[in-house]
């Protein structure tokens, strides 16, 4: 029957036979499914597993650190940070539009991750070793979704950085192939993942690039990161992350309205609130939160973080409105 130790047994077991002394990469995005993958795979074949983490700029207060010093720390995995922040900003420039954001930010993030992957593989090759398998936090209903199909990822050799002279390809490990979400942070517990990563809500891969309604800037992003972390940290002292499958703060960076504030007239921008409850996001309903905490909330924001001077509430079910806002 199931048990965490049964499966991570089972898995170490099988990693260990499919990937022999080769080496393997994962992508880790600080979320809980790469995080769990790239964990059981670290106990199954140690420091032969390197991960990539792309910083994109589009995260959230702390994520990167929490990536960097607390998964690390508790792991004990080698990883290979890249910043690719002025990229990403620099490719959003003039960009508005949300399915175009969402083709930036993807096509990115794959050049960033098969450029370290890349430069990986050479360095490899120098010492005589050779990369052979990428991890992936597929979950099972991921391979219903998409037909069930695995196999193998590919690397173009234009992104390499000194001769690698073709493609080269990965055969990937999904460990986590045959497990629901709440088995994933079970397991993730066991392996002792940092429970900032385990519990956390579901955050998109485009990050605050498409929780700012209007071209993404550094200053905006600033602004989005400090509103949204207060909002986290006020909902989780109030009790409600269980209730809430995810609450985005959406920047609506091209609104002003008046204000006044201390002495002073002010003209800035409003953030809007979208708490939801949910069961798979397919469906959400707007979590009804406690009048005293979006209170808390929006005094919280609008005395601490500069050019928010409103804050609202999106009291919208999914459907008609869907949970992001772009
Ligand atoms: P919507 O806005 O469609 O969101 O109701 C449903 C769920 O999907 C997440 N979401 C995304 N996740 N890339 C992702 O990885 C995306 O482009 C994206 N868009 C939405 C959203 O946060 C919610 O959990």
């Amino acid at each position: 029957d199931w048990t965490n130790e049964s499966v991570i047994d089972e898995q170490v077991e099988l990693i260990r036979s499919r990937v022999g002394d080769k080496k393997v990469i994962c992508a880790l995005s600080g979320g809980v499914d790469s995080s769990v993958a790239a964990a059981l795979v670290h106990k199954a074949i140690g420091d032969q597993l390197t991960c990539v983490f792309v910083d994109h700029g589009l995260l959230r207060e702390g994520e990167r650190e929490q990536v960097e010093n607390d998964y690390v720390d508790s792991i004990g995995v080698r990883l290979v940070t890249v910043d690719a922040r002025e990229q990403f900003l620099s490719q959003l420039a003039g960009v508005t539009d949300p399915e175009e954001k969402r083709k930036i930010i993807g096509r990115e993030f794959i050049r960033t991750f098969e450029k370290a992957a890349a430069e990986l593989v050479l360095e490899a090759k120098d010492e005589g070793e050779e990369i052979g398998f990428l991890v992936q936090g597929t979950l099972y209903p991921d391979v219903v979704e998409s037909g069930g199909g695995s196999g193998t990822a590919n690397i173009k050799s234009h992104h390499n950085v000194g001769g690698l002279p073709e493609d080269i390809q990965f055969q990937l490990i999904e460990p986590l192939r045959t497990l629901f979400k709440d088995e994933v942070r079970s397991i993730g517990r066991e392996l002792g993942v940092p429970e900032a990563i385990v519990a956390r809500q579901p955050f998109p891969g485009p990050g605050l690039g498409i929780r700012i309604i209007g071209e993404v800037t550094e200053d905006r992003l600033a602004i989005l990161r400090r509103a949204d972390a207060i909002a986290r940290e006020e909902l989780t002292k109030a009790g409600l992350d269980n209730e809430i499958w995810q609450c985005p703060v959406v920047l609506l960076a091209d609104v002003r309205s008046v204000g006044v504030q201390g002495d002073g007239r002010t003209y800035g921008h409003p953030v809007v609130l979208r708490p939801v409850s949910s069961e798979d996001a397919m469906t959400a309903d707007w979590t009804r939160i406690p009048y005293d905490t979006l209170s808390v909330i929006s005094n919280r924001i609008t005395n601490e973080v500069d050019d928010i001077n409103r804050v609202v509430l999106d009291v919208t079910s999914k459907p008609p409105g869907t949970i992001e806002w772009e």
